[in-house]
């Protein structure tokens, strides 16, 4: 039988829309070293499984000579596929239309694959590569970029949305990544600023480079904008991949169990002696984390910002759970401004999306100056309180050493609806650490003293005896138990069991005024 050729006409036209803006176009973007949209699209789904709609749309405008110029599919792809066999919407911008501007076409799609991503049920992934607003289409383009954002603003908490920066992304473009959950950069090939450096020039006088102002390096050690910094763009979609294991499809989903061989009551002796014996010492808190969770495997967040706190992903027993730790190695472990903002943005998300929270206390306090007052330490700090506060999911908090005055209060403490509250012999649950208390509470006694570094030292030592133990919360019912290091992961992937059927809930409410 002959072909009906109209098939052949319908092959051709979508064979066009594939080429976006030409295979010069194309090549060029390859020199740059970067994917199309589409060649991202296949690296991110599972094999086949994408499904592309919205091809053989193209732009209205006429202005500027437009109508000459037109190409199937404008200047973003959309659709869906799959994951690991689970759904997931995407949208992916064509630096070969038009640079990937934004004009109406272009935002219509793209808030049509938002609403079916909520609509649905699915987690939403932008790929990001654009010239920004489409500068022939004016202020419509403007009207296009609000609609997304209110779409991103009604989608958080609904569905996970995960951006991907792998080209430009300036002006009023980076809210939309920034409304989302995580975003992650290309090293070297991203950048995402409000005003670029030449506005930055004439207004400040500052010469700055692209990737100086922008880049994913300054976005994932310095402003903490971005979540994740990869060094090219297959790395980053493999990442994309990762973090999808460990989180639900919606709110209204579990995150998913992925059983393994590792085994849950695996008893880890080097815990045992892991807390150095001089409690000033440091140790690095992803050695603990480590030994604990499935096989080692951490997916880190914010890895190179605000270092003082980890946050990441994990599983226990094929369980996911989101971890918050202290990080001793780097600046004690200090709370600070961006730590506590840190930790709370990652806690709600973990909170939104029914991941349990664990959590590693090893914290002296706040952080003292004035630097850190005047940033308003006080409404950072809040935010990480307010966080853990209304968290409802099952919260696990383990004390490994120092859980000091308001820090203690902060990390998860059973006050604060702390499911199970366990601590290692090597805690030190307090007002503050002996030296300081020594100072306030013994100072007339110190300055008489005819030997006050001596009679000092004993005070310490003293207060070290009676209050820098875990023992005097346990008395009280604060902690729940005290446990060997070595039991760790059998205990929290018990207690872990233990509340699968948590039940929580906050007072019904439009929102509440978390201090941000
Ligand atoms: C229309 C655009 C475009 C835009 C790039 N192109 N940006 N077309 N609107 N915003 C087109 C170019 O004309 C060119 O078309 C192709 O995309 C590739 O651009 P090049 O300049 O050749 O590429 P490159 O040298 O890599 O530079 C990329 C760039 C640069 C840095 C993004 O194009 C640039 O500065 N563009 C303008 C950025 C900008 O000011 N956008 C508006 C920001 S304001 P041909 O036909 O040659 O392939 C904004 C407000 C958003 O976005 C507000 C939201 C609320």
């Amino acid at each position: 039988m002959s072909e009906n050729p109209r098939n052949k006409t319908l092959r051709d036209k979508k064979a066009q829309a594939q080429l976006g803006g030409g295979a010069e176009r194309i090549k060029a973007q390859h020199q740059r070293g970067k994917m199309t949209a589409r060649e991202r699209i296949e690296l991110l789904l599972d094999k086949g499984s994408f499904r592309e709609i919205d091809a053989f749309i193209q732009h209205r405008t006429h202005d500027f000579g437009l109508d000459k110029q037109r190409f199937p599919s404008d200047s973003v792809v959309t659709g869906w596929g799959t994951i690991e066999g689970r759904l997931v919407y995407v949208f992916s911008q064509d630096f070969t239309v038009f640079g990937g501007s934004l004009g109406e076409v272009h935002s219509e799609k793209v808030v049509k694959i938002m609403e079916m991503a909520l609509k649905n049920g699915a987690p939403l992934i932008g790929m990001n590569d654009s010239g920004g607003a489409r500068i022939q289409e004016g202020v419509v383009s403007l009207g296009g970029y609000a609609d997304i954002f209110l779409r991103n603003t009604l989608a958080s908490g609904v569905i996970p949305q995960i951006s991907a920066i792998m080209g430009p992304c300036a002006g009023g473009a980076v809210y939309s990544p920034a409304l989302t959950d995580f975003i992650f950069m290309v090293r070297n090939s991203s950048y995402m600023f409000v005003t670029g450096p030449d506005v930055v020039k004439a207004v400040t006088h500052e010469e700055v480079s692209q990737e100086e102002l922008g880049g994913a390096s300054v976005h994932s050690e310095k402003s903490g904008v971005c979540h994740v910094a990869a060094d090219s763009e297959a790395d980053t979609l493999y990442l994309i991949r990762k973090l999808m294991s460990y989180i639900p499809q919606n709110n209204m989903e579990d995150p998913p169990y992925v059983p393994n061989d590792d085994d849950p009551l695996r008893i880890e002796e080097s815990l045992d002696t892991i807390i150095p014996d001089d409690p000033g010492k440091p140790y690095d808190i992803k050695d603990v984390i480590r030994l604990i969770i499935d096989n080692g495997d951490f997916f880190e967040i914010h890895e190179n910002y605000a270092m003082n706190v980890v946050v990441g992903f994990a599983r226990l027993g094929g369980h996911s759970i989101g971890i918050i730790a202290n990080q001793p190695a780097v600046l004690a472990g200090v709370l600070d401004i961006d730590a506590s903002e840190k930790a709370a943005r990652f806690i709600r998300f973990c909170d939104s999306f029914n991941i349990p929270i664990v959590t590693f206390e090893d914290v002296p306090g706040f952080l003292p100056g004035t630097i850190q007052e005047h940033g308003g330490i006080i409404r950072s700090g809040a935010k990480l309180l307010y966080a853990y506060c209304e968290a409802t999911v099952p919260k696990l908090t383990v004390i490994t050493r120092k859980a000091y005055g308001g820090a203690y209060c902060v990390m998860s403490s059973k006050h604060i609806r702390g499911d199970v509250n366990l601590a290692w012999p090597t805690a030190e649950i307090a007002v503050m650490g002996p030296d300081g208390a020594v100072n306030i509470i013994f100072r007339k006694e110190l300055d008489k003293a005819e030997d006050p570094v001596a009679r000092k030292a004993e005070l310490v030592a003293d207060y070290r005896e009676k209050f820098a133990n875990p023992y005097v919360a346990a008395e009280r019912g604060y902690v729940d138990d005290v446990i060997e290091p070595k039991e760790t992961r059998s205990r929290l992937i018990n207690a872990l069991e233990m509340l699968q059927n948590k039940r929580d809930s906050n007072p019904a409410k439009k929102h509440g005024n978390i201090p941000l």
